[in-house]
């Protein structure tokens, strides 16, 4: 049984061994979150998982702390309740549990992204210099296949704005058409760049040869000239669409997190991609070379879309940030729902962002990872109770009665 039940509203166990157990509940504290949006209309708006006000969201994107605050884009149709028209939508917050919505920070008018501002993520190029690269799905001409993807760069307007509430996109643009034997409709979602051992930057984005998923490798000295290196980062055989790729430095003494160029002795990464064949987010643990630029998982038997997940429910299109206020790394994931389309236009929104988890590497085995909702989130527990000798049984599940709340963790 998971020791930590974010949201239930009555509470029932599934337990996979017989045991009599204390349970220990906390009814959080609702009214100040972004559930008073909850009413009998709208009974299934969350508490403190982050929602838009309305409309679809999907991926989370450019997720960093600066100047006080995290920003969270995520892909954003202001539309409608369903996917189309997407914009970069952007909030902020000083703890990851309230958060404020600013205006969009991309939205589809250059020729370049005019069918969509797709998922990308932010790079400190410098300590007060953030960048965006993200995918722009074009209109190049009417037919379907002429609606390629690009990556673009933006950057802030006023880098002295703490809400960095206004983008440019520069001249550049695009800065990445897909390169000759890599299909131009399937070429997407750069990650947050790293710098070598060269001094230059590196990203990856995403992509696939034949079925093959793979992690495109590019080099550029200044972030706008970007050159494809000649052997990808990373891919895995039969694996398809490698969508949102990860790629980042984990600590291998303990649990503190790592900005994306660390690397050294003392530091192993991991390579995530979300399978667009599956729609499941796949990790491996791994040792990056960064004189050769190669990739070695510590176990190719759990390679990336054949072994590990990060959750085993719906969560997907995930990305990690490295938190410089708290020294941690924070992962965050799009919990698309299980409700219809037709379902969505009623109740007028659509999906979620999963609670931020901090991610760091388990110490034990060293080839997998371990997470855990932000300390943050226990500055919303009011009331809390112990109940003793509860019979819950192998496989089966166990009605509790005693526990009220409309959210409540359990431990
Ligand atoms: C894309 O191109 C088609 C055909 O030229 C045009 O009808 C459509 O309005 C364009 N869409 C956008 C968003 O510019
Ligand atoms: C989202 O949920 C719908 C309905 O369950 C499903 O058809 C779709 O494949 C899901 N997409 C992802 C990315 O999980």
């Amino acid at each position: 049984m998971s020791p930590f039940i974010s949201v239930c509203a009555c509470c029932w166990f599934f337990v996979a061994a017989s045991a009599s157990r204390d349970l220990t509940y906390r009814d959080s504290d609702i009214l100040s979150l972004n559930t008073a949006q909850r009413t009998s209309e709208q009974p299934y708006r969350t508490g403190f998982h982050f929602q838009p006000t309305k409309n679809w969201m999907n991926d989370p994107n450019g997720l960093m702390y600066y100047k006080g605050y995290y920003h969270l884009f995520y892909q954003w149709n202001p539309y409608g309740a369903v996917w189309g028209t997407i914009t970069w939508g952007h909030a902020v917050s000083t703890d990851m549990l309230q958060w404020h919505i600013l205006d969009v920070a991309l939205a589809p008018d250059q020729w370049y992204d005019i069918n969509g501002c797709w998922t990308g993520s932010a790079t400190f190029v410098a300590a007060n210099r953030p960048v965006l690269i993200y995918t722009g799905w074009t209109n190049i001409s009417s037919s379907v296949e002429h609606k390629i993807q690009v990556q673009a760069v933006a950057v802030p307007h006023d880098s002295e704005d703490p809400l960095l509430q206004k983008w440019i996109k520069v001249n550049d643009n695009p800065i990445l058409v897909a390169p000759i034997g890599i299909d131009p409709t399937e070429f997407r979602d750069p990650t947050t760049a790293w710098i070598g051992a060269d001094g230059k930057w590196r990203m990856v984005v995403g992509s696939k040869r034949k079925e093959d998923g793979v992690a495109l490798l590019y080099r550029s000295s200044d972030f706008l000239h970007w050159h494809k290196a000649e052997d990808p980062l990373h891919s895995v055989v039969d694996t398809g669409m490698w969508e949102c790729p990860d790629f980042y430095p984990v600590s291998i003494g303990g649990q503190n997190g790592l900005d994306t160029s660390v690397n050294g002795p003392d530091v192993i990464h991991v390579l995530k991609a979300s399978l667009a064949n599956d729609k499941h987010d796949y990790y491996v643990v791994g040792t990056y070379n960064s004189d050769y630029d190669t990739f070695t998982p510590a176990d190719s038997s759990h390679n990336v879309g054949i072994g590990l997940r990060y959750d085993y429910g719906k969560f997907y299109a995930s990305k990690t940030f490295y938190d410089s206020a708290k020294g941690r790394r924070i992962l965050f994931g799009w919990v698309n729902e299980s409700s219809s389309a037709k379902n969505d236009i009623v109740k007028g929104w659509s999906s979620l962002q999963g609670f931020p988890r901090k991610i760091w590497l388990n110490g034990e085995t060293k080839s997998s990872i371990l997470q855990w909702p932000i300390q943050e989130i226990e500055t919303l527990r009011r009331r809390s109770d112990s109940l003793s000798g509860i019979f819950l049984e192998a496989n089966s599940v166990t009605r509790v009665t005693g526990v009220e709340g409309a959210q409540v963790s359990i431990e």
